[in-house]
């Protein structure tokens, strides 16, 4: 609203709002911002990034002015076409956010000719919605972003609410055929027969799953054979899963403003820590309302590979090795246990060293696969001649033999000493030599790092998609005493601030 009341005034008083407006903003706004940014893109459309632009490009908004597609600067010098939440420039959807990124130059164009095409021919790089008959773009209030028909039959030809990225909106419908994915490629978020579930991806292609919600049809069964489910974050402050399109939840998980009659605006998106996270919009910042998981040692990897958890903050598995940042435990890459033998034969046994470690125990060890074991020797003897296995965890009052089939993550310490971890460390994995200082988790900070490192790590192309999950999973572990490891709620480690750490840009 106030990029269109700037062009009805004269040029200094222009000049005056703009210095509001860019306080206002914190100076994430620039000068092209200040165009009556356009509320439909018709067939002929083309733009390319302006070089003076340092943040984001808008091209088009919604009628309310708080949702923008645009061209968003990342990495400097990368482009990512993107529908933001104007305030906060909070990215709501993007235009292929895993692959390749565009340049942010004027070889990078976009265009809208039937489908909305941004291309970089240089570089070979090409994305489209594919379709053929739209005729007009717009944004909706609901920050979808839609093509149309308006000719005949007059319809919806193609939206961003079906190709979701890591961020779902309220109403947002998420289906069993779509993936919501972090940021970093590494976690993603799918529905089950009657449940969600969260995913990572540690190596390869593979996944592990880590956090599992089954729907407790209170107010309505999944009934077999009845249609797949689907997610929705609700208006009333909850996550819904429904049956079929029916109206009626199979599921509710609330946020904490659940039922309180506050005006918000919603969302939930899969952080870059695997942590799924819902805020809402109190008009200046997004407040954490909702997150699946609270205790932050249950994350996928709080401290990084062959890192140990506790309530206060993160070591290594290695008591001789101090951590130093996140994933810091070893250097270098995990390496893959079953290459180096030549032939098809892998080489056992050549290319790790064993680590073992007293009072560890696995989170989320209830989605795991287990053996049962007589002896550690016994549990132990499972994993070492398979190049497959990284590691075992062993209870030896329950006989529960944990294999772990993805490099080491991070550990729970515990204070039974029944509980024996076995763990194999790539050869390629140098120790760490120790200089610095044990670091706890201070959420903020070590958001901050887990952001930087896993963007790092990055992911290899996804094609396969072994549901590991469905495998032998979710079994009872009756015999396991669960002595919960608990120390307290992730919001307790962090500032209070740590929700606008991770939303905003600043
Ligand atoms: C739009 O442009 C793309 C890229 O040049 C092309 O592949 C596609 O066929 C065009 N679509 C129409 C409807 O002309
Ligand atoms: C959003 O658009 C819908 C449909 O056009 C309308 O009913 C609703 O009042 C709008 N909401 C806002 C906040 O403008
Ligand atoms: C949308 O704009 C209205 C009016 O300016 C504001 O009250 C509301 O908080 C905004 N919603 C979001 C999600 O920014
Ligand atoms: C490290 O752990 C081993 C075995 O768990 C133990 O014997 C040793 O005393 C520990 N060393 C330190 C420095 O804590
Ligand atoms: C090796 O370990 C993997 C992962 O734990 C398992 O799936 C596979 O069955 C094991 N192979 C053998 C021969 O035990
Ligand atoms: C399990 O291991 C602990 C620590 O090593 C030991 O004290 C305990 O006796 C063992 N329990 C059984 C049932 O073997």
């Amino acid at each position: 609203m106030e990029k269109a009341t700037i062009n009805l005034v004269t040029r200094s008083h222009a000049t005056q709002l703009l210095l509001i407006i860019s306080t206002l903003f914190a100076s994430t706004w620039s000068f092209n911002a200040l165009e009556v940014t356009a509320q439909a893109l018709l067939v002929g459309f083309k733009a390319t990034p302006s070089h003076s632009v340092s943040s984001f490009h808008p091209l088009l908004s919604d009628s309310t002015g708080n949702f923008s597609l645009g061209f968003l600067r990342v990495n400097q010098t990368q482009l990512s076409l993107t529908v933001i939440h104007n305030p906060t420039l909070q990215p709501l959807w993007q235009a292929s956010p895993t692959t390749t990124l565009f340049s942010w130059s004027e070889k990078t164009l976009l265009f809208f000719n039937g489908s909305l095409v941004l291309s970089d021919q240089h570089a070979g790089l090409f994305w489209s919605t594919a379709t053929t008959n739209g005729d007009k773009v717009v944004l909706l209030n609901s920050s979808n972003l839609q093509i149309l028909n308006t000719a005949d039959p007059p319809g919806v030809v193609w939206q961003s609410f079906d190709f979701p990225t890591d961020t779902l909106v309220e109403n947002q419908d998420f289906r069993s055929d779509m993936t919501l994915v972090s940021s970093n490629g590494v976690y993603s978020m799918r529905l089950g027969d009657d449940y969600m579930a969260l995913y990572a991806k540690f190596q390869g292609n593979e996944e592990q799953i880590y956090w599992k919600h089954k729907a407790l049809e209170a107010k309505a069964a999944v009934v077999e054979g009845n249609g797949p489910i689907s997610a929705r974050v609700n208006a009333a402050g909850y996550i819904g899963m429904y049956q079929n399109g029916s109206t009626t939840p199979v599921d509710v998980q609330p946020f904490n403003s659940f039922q309180r009659p506050i005006n918000r605006f919603l969302l939930v998106r899969l952080e870059q820590d695997g942590n799924l996270k819902g805020y809402y919009w109190d008009g200046t910042n997004w407040d954490l309302d909702y997150q699946a998981i609270s205790d932050m040692c249950q994350l996928p990897s709080p401290c990084g590979p062959y890192g140990l958890c506790r309530g206060s903050g993160c070591s290594c598995l290695d008591n001789t090795t101090q951590l130093l940042g996140w994933g810091q435990c070893y250097a270098g890459q995990p390496g893959d246990l079953c290459s180096g033998g030549g032939d098809d034969k892998p080489k056992i046994g050549n290319n790790f060293w064993v680590l073992r470690r007293k009072g560890v125990d696995l989170p989320y060890k209830e989605l795991m696969d287990y053996k049962m074991a007589t002896s550690l020797e016994n549990c132990e003897g499972y994993c070492e001649g398979n190049c497959s296995c990284w590691g075992a965890v062993y209870n030896n009052a329950s006989g529960f033999c944990y294999l772990v089939d993805y490099p080491i993550q991070t550990l729970l310490s515990v204070g039974d000493e029944g509980k024996m971890g076995y763990f194999k460390v790539g050869k390629s994995a140098e120790k760490k030599k120790n200089v610095g200082l044990a670091v706890g988790v201070g959420v903020g900070v070590g958001s901050v790092v887990i952001l930087g490192l896993l963007g790092s790590v990055g992911l290899v192309g996804c094609k396969i998609w072994r549901t590991r999950g469905e495998r032998r999973r979710g079994v009872k572990r009756v015999l396991e005493e669960d002595e919960g490891v608990s120390p307290g709620p992730y919001k307790n480690l962090g500032s209070p601030s740590f929700s606008s750490i991770e939303m905003s840009p600043r």
